[in-house]
């Protein structure tokens, strides 16, 4: 099996910590909300050969206090590249690591060789939808990240995933449980915040793949089609028995949608 590492390294931002796995082109995974780099293993260990796949922690350059913005993650992950003299790269990401993935490209579309946009939308939030993530830090201020976790995991998973893998479901929790209140915190402030990328979409110019699990309610399939229909060199691959954690729930099918991707488009 490949070898993951973790690495960290001083940036222009601070300290960033990123998971590693494989050598060559560069590939950059950006994790979904509220879990961490941890959930990308399954596509480390399914590194093709010839590439070098990354995975920052989206929460190690965080400050202890203060506001954050969704461009303040992707000014992170650009200081990471920054720090590790990567110029170009394929840039993807999962859920908020596509929101992230949306702001880098506004700030640095010179840095995209390719773009992965897996179960993920370029919308803002909806009145309604920010009212929820001011629920939520109320919830994780009051009660911890364990509550968290009991909200988001049915809608994270599907409802077999549910109901027939523990495991898979205890690792999800596991991960999500790994967060700091003020990693979370952080995290619904730059979502309930960010911008409406729909604009952005016919400027991509780069080949692009989308990714959707057929059963993703957070996320759905319809959205993850107007994003294939609006970016003009993309590539849309629906994943049956996966609904938002389709990296996780599907990992074989996701790794070989990413391979194919890299082989015929990049
Ligand atoms: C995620 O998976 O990153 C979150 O569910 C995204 C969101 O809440 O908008």
């Amino acid at each position: 099996m490949t070898d993951i590492t973790r690495r960290t390294i001083d940036t222009a931002r601070g300290p960033m910590t990123w998971l590693e796995a494989g050598a060559g082109w560069p590939l950059v995974l950006l994790h979904a909300f509220p879990l961490t780099a941890e959930m990308w293993r399954p596509q480390l260990e399914r590194v093709p050969a010839d590439w070098r796949f990354m995975a920052p922690e989206l929460s190690s350059a965080v400050p202890a206090s203060g506001e954050r913005t969704i461009d303040d993650y992707a000014a992170d992950v650009g200081a990471l590249l920054d720090a590790l003299k990567v110029d170009e790269a394929v840039i993807g990401g999962l859920s908020m690591g596509g929101y992230i993935a949306f702001a880098l490209f506004r700030r640095s579309p010179e840095l995209f060789s390719g773009m992965i946009l897996a179960d993920t939308r370029p919308q803002a939030d909806s009145p309604q939808g920010r009212d929820g993530r001011a629920k939520m830090r109320e919830l994780v201020a009051r009660e911890g990240v364990g509550a968290i976790a009991d909200q988001m995991l049915p809608r994270l998973l599907s409802k077999q995933t549910m109901a027939e893998r523990p495991e898979l479901v205890r690792r999800v929790r596991e991960i999500i449980e790994s967060n700091s209140p003020r990693g979370v915190d952080a995290a619904l402030d730059a979502m309930m915040t960010r911008p409406d990328s729909t604009p952005d979409l016919p400027r991509m110019s780069c080949a692009t793949l989308v990714i959707v699990g057929e059963e993703d309610a957070v996320t759905p399939p319809t959205e993850a089609d107007a994003m294939h229909q609006a970016i003009e060199r993309s590539v849309l691959v629906p994943l049956a028995g996966a609904a938002h954690l389709s990296s996780l729930e599907q990992p074989d099918a996701f790794s070989r949608a990413i391979a194919d991707f890299l082989l015929s488009h990049i």
